[in-house]
């Protein structure tokens, strides 16, 4: 009975080991990382994908370089779902402080990581994969999730004090994006020669930001192991900045997997979530995509997913829908629900949305 007890109490409180700290204690890989053997591989080498530079300063100019800025941002997106991004408003050097910040962050100790340890049922804060079923195959990956908006959301206790001027930059970082990510909204749509605002109305004024700082340790069996399982994003958009020397972000298309090229320092990587796939009535892709994992190196991301308001309706765009291209996607008002439970089944949420 004691040790009944004893047992639910400490189901209650799971104490989990980080992938680094399995790494760090020199563990036998665990089976629970290792994938199918009748899955293919993972480190074979693949195409490199073809996505543009976009300038979204040029995005709005009234010249004709504008107007071909704006149909390059359509084609991408309605084939890769991923576009790079450059002159944004953010400065390479601003990029670099966010990263190198990251960096620090997962460099600290143990202990001190563990101060900002998610808890059960929370998503916010530092730990490895979430675990949902027990047979499921588990990323080779920790991470930081933090809502940095509206900053009423905000879990103050999550973010971190060390090193210094993580949080503050993190502020900073998220106040520049904001203005990055509506104008992006907005030259989609008028790359869809809709009326400019449209998307955003959708997206909403209280819509959601959560950043994700994701830490790939060296792993001792990339062809077996996976960084992160082949997903589409729940967002409606998802700014990435990649790790600046190491690959492993692929994305599929056409029934073939390609890798993502590695960005400049001073581009934003780009890619669409469902919810755009949804409001642009599947012209616009969400594209699916996985990371793989590295023998010898480790690997850095941070990652910022923009997501509707909850509760706001999101559908195709009234001016998408056309007799020639009917309607695709049912209206869905909590996306993220739906999502969490398709994602760890390792379906695509999308398809619950078709009508
Ligand atoms: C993600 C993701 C890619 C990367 O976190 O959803 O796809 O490069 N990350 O880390
Ligand atoms: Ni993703």
């Amino acid at each position: 009975m004691q040790d009944r007890l004893k047992s639910v109490a400490t189901m209650e409180k799971p104490k989990f080991k980080t992938v680094q700290e399995v790494v760090a204690a020199g563990e036998r890989l665990s089976e629970r990382y290792l994938l199918a053997p009748t899955d293919e591989p993972l480190n074979c080498p693949l195409p490199e994908m073809d996505i543009p530079a976009i300038d979204l300063s040029l995005l709005f100019s009234s010249c004709e370089d504008g107007q071909e800025e704006l149909s390059r941002l359509h084609s991408a997106l309605s084939t890769w779902g991923v576009v790079q991004v450059v002159n944004h408003g953010i400065t390479e050097a601003f990029l670099e402080r966010m990263y190198n910040l990251t960096k620090q962050f997962f460099a600290l100790p143990a202990e001190e990581k563990h101060k900002y340890a998610r808890e059960a049922g929370n998503i916010q804060g530092y730990g490895n994969d979430v675990i949902p079923c027990n047979d499921q195959v588990l990323d080779w990956l920790d991470r930081l999730v933090l809502t940095t908006y509206p900053e009423d959301k905000r879990q103050l206790k999550f973010w971190p004090q060390v090193p210094t001027g993580f949080s503050e930059t993190l502020h900073e970082y998220t106040m520049k994006q904001r203005v990055l990510i509506e104008k992006f909204f907005k030259a989609m749509a008028r790359s869809l020669e809709l009326e400019e605002n449209c998307f955003l109305k959708m997206y909403g004024e209280n819509a959601i930001m959560n950043a994700r700082f994701n830490f790939f340790p060296p792993c001792p069996r990339p062809d077996k192991v996976i960084g992160i399982k082949a997903h589409g994003d729940g967002s409606a958009i998802t700014l990435l900045l990649p790790d600046r020397d190491v690959e492993g972000l692929q994305f599929f298309k056409d029934g073939k997997w390609y890798k993502a090229p590695m960005v400049p320092p001073n581009s934003i990587l780009i890619n669409l979530g469902d919810q755009m796939e949804i409001m642009s009535n599947g012209i616009f892709k969400s594209p699916f995509h996985r990371v793989v994992t590295n023998g010898g190196k480790e690997r850095i991301s941070v990652v910022t997913f923009c997501v509707p308001d909850l509760g706001s309706e999101i559908q195709p765009a009234d001016g998408l829908v056309t007799e020639a291209r009917p309607r695709l996607y049912k209206t869905v008002t909590n996306f993220g629900e739906l999502y969490h439970k398709y994602y760890h089944q390792g379906r695509r949420t999308i398809e619950a949305a078709l009508i």
